[in-house]
């Protein structure tokens, strides 16, 4: 053969091996049979060559030209093949497949611990009941033996609602605490009480440790005989229930002007089990074996008159403090803002 058809040749077929996709197998292709192609060239030049070689040398590049065109196709072919498959590949679909599942989202971690709260309570016989957040300073306050100008009524940064006050009632407030459903259930006029009340509260502070806007539960037992013993067991119940086997309660005096005598309530912390010192060193999360979850304490008997019941034949109990605090210290996460609880930070809320 022709040394130069040889080397051409040698060229396209490496050239046509090497293509990996119809662009560069086309590249190759216009290098040897395009208009200025290597075979293209040597054919047109043939007329340069002494006649008696001139005849070979064109059907050798002729035959030459048949088998380039003929490779190419196949090539092409193949490549074509290759891509296709990819796609499928690519864009494989099991339409059998069950379907991608949206995430779903879930309770906001108050309304989850409002939830079992109520649950726990309920399981002691206690009704959940709902009265206004938008109250009367007779409910909030002067019911609950605070009279007007009180100081104790300091200790509720309260919210005062611009409007006319009543004569009795006073003025419009935002509940401060959900105590001020004690009276509201003894209106209603059935004995014995057992409820929980489970509410929005307000106050004018807001920091790390303080929402403006928060939850409380408040318990009311009102009954024939009720002594502190009861409360303590009751509340003992629920440190088992919502916080775990082994948990207790002690009761601290304190002083409420609608309680007497009055407790603040302590749960033993589940960290150190109540020791206050955990792994060699101080409890991270209590400090000293236990953790402040509210008040408590015996109706006071002002109350139980200002609700209509006469407090020398009935007695009992009552107990309110945070929703949010409360199910923070179930979790002993170390929270340094509770106002996380209320920013909808998916990456805070996920975790509960
Ligand atoms: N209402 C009180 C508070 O907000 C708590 C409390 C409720 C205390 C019931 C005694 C009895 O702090």
């Amino acid at each position: 053969m022709n040394s130069q058809l040889e080397k051409i040749k040698n060229e396209a077929i490496a050239a046509i091996g090497r293509a990996r996709d119809e662009n560069t197998l086309t590249q190759a292709e216009i290098r040897a049979l395009g208009r200025k192609g290597a075979l293209t060239e040597f054919l047109r030049d043939l007329g340069r060559l002494a006649p008696e070689q001139r005849r070979a040398a064109g059907e050798e590049g002729n035959a030459l030209k048949k088998e380039l065109e003929s490779v190419i196709t196949r090539r092409r072919a193949e490549l074509q093949k290759i891509a296709a498959s990819g796609l499928a590949e690519r864009e494989w679909l099991d339409v059998t497949a069950p379907g991608r599942e949206l995430p779903a989202g879930h309770l906001h971690l108050t309304t989850q611990a409002i939830r079992e709260i109520t649950s726990i309570f309920s399981r002691l016989g206690y009704n959940c009941v709902s009265y206004p957040e938008v109250e009367w300073d007779w409910y909030a306050f002067e019911s609950l033996n605070m009279p007007k100008d009180h100081t104790a009524r300091d200790e509720w940064e309260t919210f005062f609602l611009s409007g006319p006050s009543h004569h009795k009632f006073g003025r419009l407030v935002l509940t401060p605490h959900t105590s001020s459903g004690q009276v509201r259930e003894m209106e209603r006029g059935e004995l014995p009480i057992r409820m929980v009340n489970i509410a929005k509260c307000y106050r004018r502070q807001s920091d790390v440790n303080h929402l403006p806007m928060f939850h409380q539960f408040e318990g009311l037992l009102i009954d024939k005989n009720i002594a502190i013993t009861h409360l303590k067991g009751t509340l003992d119940y629920f440190a088992r229930e919502f916080f775990g086997a082994g948990r207790r309660t002690r009761l601290r005096p304190f002083h409420f002007r609608f309680t007497e005598p009055s407790f603040e309530i302590d749960v033993s912390c589940g960290v150190c089990g109540g020791t206050g010192e955990s792994r060699g060193g101080r409890c991270r999360v209590c400090k000293q074996g236990w953790l402040e979850l509210g008040g408590a304490g015996m109706v006071h008997p002002n109350v139980l008159r200002a609700g209509g019941v006469d407090p020398r034949e009935w007695g009992g109990f009552a107990f309110g403090w945070g929703v949010e605090r409360t199910r923070m210290m179930k979790s002993a996460a170390n929270i340094d803002d509770i106002r996380v609880l209320y920013k909808n930070d998916a990456r805070f809320l996920e975790q509960f």
